[in-house]
């Protein structure tokens, strides 16, 4: 059996503490449902796809950020036990629930969204598939807005207002995207001192990232190419 303790409170008097069998290749996610379905109806959890594309499922297993469908318990279990707790850096809206919106209020303020301009083209722009802006692009549009890496961020638990590793990385793909028309504005939003300049390059993000993205780099990115706007300005008013 395998001892799971998930906290439904605040404090360390706030885990219950549930026991659930082993089974060959369960995944944390199927823990979780198994304890919904068979033990107490009230607990709360998110999912949707189960197979690691919608990124609804992110928990805190032992400690550290995950998505729970794609993480065997074999892999993560310290003995028979496992501990599960809400994403960090999120309200807890219930149990293992969180809410997103801080999140993508965020990739709003970001601009990380596509800016056609007032006159779009009629036709689809080409975006060759090897161009050097492209491939930049390619590096970071996997996300799928789970907020791991969100909730690995030691900034953002330090500054609720950093825009925080996947909004940033999402400007960053956009900031390469030779269509958009929203540069100017996306750069401006990025370059507060809740942006770009805000991160301390320290991976976290990078490291507990699913996909396999690196929003470090991103950011990187976006902290060039915000002091390059800021040297064209300058250079503009001498
Ligand atoms: S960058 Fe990775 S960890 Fe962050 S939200 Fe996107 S997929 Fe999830
Ligand atoms: S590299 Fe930047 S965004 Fe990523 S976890 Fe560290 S401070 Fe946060
Ligand atoms: S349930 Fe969709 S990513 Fe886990």
């Amino acid at each position: 059996m395998l001892a799971v303790r998930i906290r439904r409170g605040e404090g360390p008097q706030g885990f219950q503490t549930f026991a659930v069998p082993r089974r060959a290749n369960q995944t944390v996610l199927d823990v979780v449902t198994e304890i919904q379905r068979d033990q107490d109806p009230t607990l709360s959890y998110r999912f949707a796809c189960r197979v690691g594309m919608c990124g609804s499922c992110g928990m805190t297993v032992n400690g550290r950020p995950r998505w729970t469908c794609r993480t065997r318990v074999a892999q993560v279990a310290e003995g028979e036990s496992l501990t599960l707790e809400p994403l960090r850096n999120l309200p807890v809206v219930k149990d293992l629930t969180v809410d997103m919106e801080p999140f993508f209020t965020k990739w709003r303020d970001a601009h990380g969204y596509f800016e056609p301009g007032e006159t779009p083209a009629d036709d689809f722009a080409t975006v060759l598939p090897d161009s050097a802006e492209r491939q930049e692009v390619d590096a970071g549009i996997e996300c799928i807005n789970c907020g791991v890496c969100y909730a690995a961020c030691d900034v953002v638990s330090w500054n609720p207002d950093y825009l925080g590793p996947a909004a940033l990385n999402r400007a960053w793909t956009l900031v390469n995207d030779v269509r958009d028309r929203g540069q100017a504005e996306r750069l401006a939003a990025v370059s507060t001192d809740a942006g770009c300049h805000a991160c301390h390059s320290h991976m976290s993000c990078t490291e507990h990232c699913p996909k396999g993205l690196a929003p470090t780099f991103a950011i990187a990115g976006l902290k060039r190419e915000t002091a390059r706007a800021a040297l064209r300005r300058f250079r503009r008013k001498a």
